[in-house]
């Protein structure tokens, strides 16, 4: 196993009815910012429940940070929290809201001149407003880690500071009941490929991290599909099972001490800032191209993969790995999200952009052994057509 610090300091608050607690967690004399998107939090009774826990604090809110949050829409927080001197933030949402208000609260106290070069030039910050989030979608593991993705004129980017991982998380797996299908799909297969990005690597002998990483793969292959059939997609404990999943998939613990890839979550960055695709279809189309194209690197995992996760044990090891793949994208296709460029409507066509995009982001080393130049990530989009 590699050396590695582990240190996350989210305090989660996990189950039915949890919403209250924001009363005692936040200091009463706080001013905080309640940060959401669109508007789901008012139809589905969270906003309710927000603002019945908040009735002796002191605060203000600002609504509309969309799915893949823009750099316009965020920067026109900093005026509230100017004028009201905001000093907590509080984000109620799915992943675009957490990590939203992540690059708010870095920019409130942010010194230098141009915020946007947090995320472009990767500056370090040195401060940020402090953060809690009531979680409504599990997907991103936004809610307890230091990570945020922020899109401007179509460059999607992410930045990471320990000073924006939330304070705490509310986890009440009920608030995910209003999910749609898509939502529900989506955030499972983005947790499923958070993990495979920390786990598909080479083996370092790291025992615990592998079995962790199997054990969520295990668990939101069996409860996903459960979330999606009308007889199980009201059960708390599915839900449940897979909010933590969810958390536990990317809140640092199975990516330490072991080597990361993220191919595919870059290859997939470009996507939905090129063409808007949903996170999670981006990462379903790319990661099986990326398993094939990278399956001599990937070997020995691969066969770990197809043991432990698919029970594929029969077979020499090529058809052991190629029944791994398929398997995969059964699962993704149960959780109804795309495996194809061709399922929503790119082509070869579309390719040299995205890697023209890959590389004026400078991803062109990706991958475990930064092996993956922007020739192979043309070959895996070619893999994916
Ligand atoms: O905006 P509202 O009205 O709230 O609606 C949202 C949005 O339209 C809706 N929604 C959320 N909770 C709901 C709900 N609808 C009904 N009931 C509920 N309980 O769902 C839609 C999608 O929300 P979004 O927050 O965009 O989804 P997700 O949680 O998948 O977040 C995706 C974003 O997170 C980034 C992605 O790149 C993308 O920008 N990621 C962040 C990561 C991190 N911080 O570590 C890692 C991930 O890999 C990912 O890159
Ligand atoms: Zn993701």
């Amino acid at each position: 196993m590699l050396n590695f610090s582990f240190q996350n300091t989210t305090r989660i608050q996990f189950g039915e009815g949890q919403i209250a607690s924001l009363s005692k967690q936040i200091p009463i004399d706080a001013k905080v910012l309640v940060t959401y998107g669109g508007g789901s939090i008012k139809s589905n009774g969270v906003y309710d429940q927000v603002v019945a826990a908040l009735a002796k604090h002191t605060w203000f809110e600002f609504s509309g940070i969309e799915p893949n949050p823009s750099y316009d829409t965020l920067m026109k927080a900093q005026d509230i929290i100017k004028e009201n001197n905001i000093d907590f933030i509080l984000a109620v949402g799915g992943g675009s809201v957490v990590d939203g208000s992540k690059f708010i609260a870095a920019v409130a106290l942010y010194e230098g001149e141009e915020p946007w070069d947090i995320v472009s030039k990767q500056v370090r910050i040195t401060k940020a407003l402090p953060l809690a989030c009531v979680l409504t979608l599990p997907a991103t593991g936004s809610e307890s880690n230091t990570g945020a993705v922020v899109t401007r004129n179509g460059n999607k980017l992410p930045f990471s500071s320990p000073l924006v991982r939330p304070i705490f998380a509310i986890l009440d797996p009920a608030v995910t009941l209003s999910l749609s299908d898509r939502q529900i799909g989506n955030g499972a297969v983005d947790a499923f490929v958070h993990t495979m990005e920390q786990y598909l690597t080479y083996s370092v002998n790291a025992k615990v991290q592998d079995r962790f990483a199997e054990g969520l793969l295990l668990t939101l292959i069996e409860e996903g599909p459960k979330a999606l059939a009308p007889e199980t997609s009201k059960d708390l404990e599915v839900r449940g099972n897979i909010m933590w999943a969810a958390t536990m998939a990317l809140n640092g613990l199975i990516g330490a001490g072991v080597p990361q890839d993220w191919t595919t979550h870059m290859i997939g960055h470009e996507l939905t800032g090129t063409h808007g695709i949903d996170h999670a279809r981006t990462l379903s189309i790319v990661l099986p191209a990326v398993m094939k194209i990278r399956k001599e690197a990937k070997r020995g995992k691969l066969l770990q993969y197809a043991e432990r996760v698919w029970n594929v044990t029969e077979g020499d090891e090529d058809s052991r790995i190629d029944r791994a793949i398929e398997l995969t994208e059964q699962f993704f296709e149960k959780m109804q999200v795309p495996t194809r460029l061709s399922h929503v409507d790119l082509g070869a066509g579309d390719i040299d952009l995205l890697v023209e995009k890959l590389t004026q982001h400078g991803m062109v080393k990706l991958g475990e052994h930064s092996a993956v130049t922007p020739d192979i990530s043309r070959e895996i989009l070619v893999t994916a057509l």
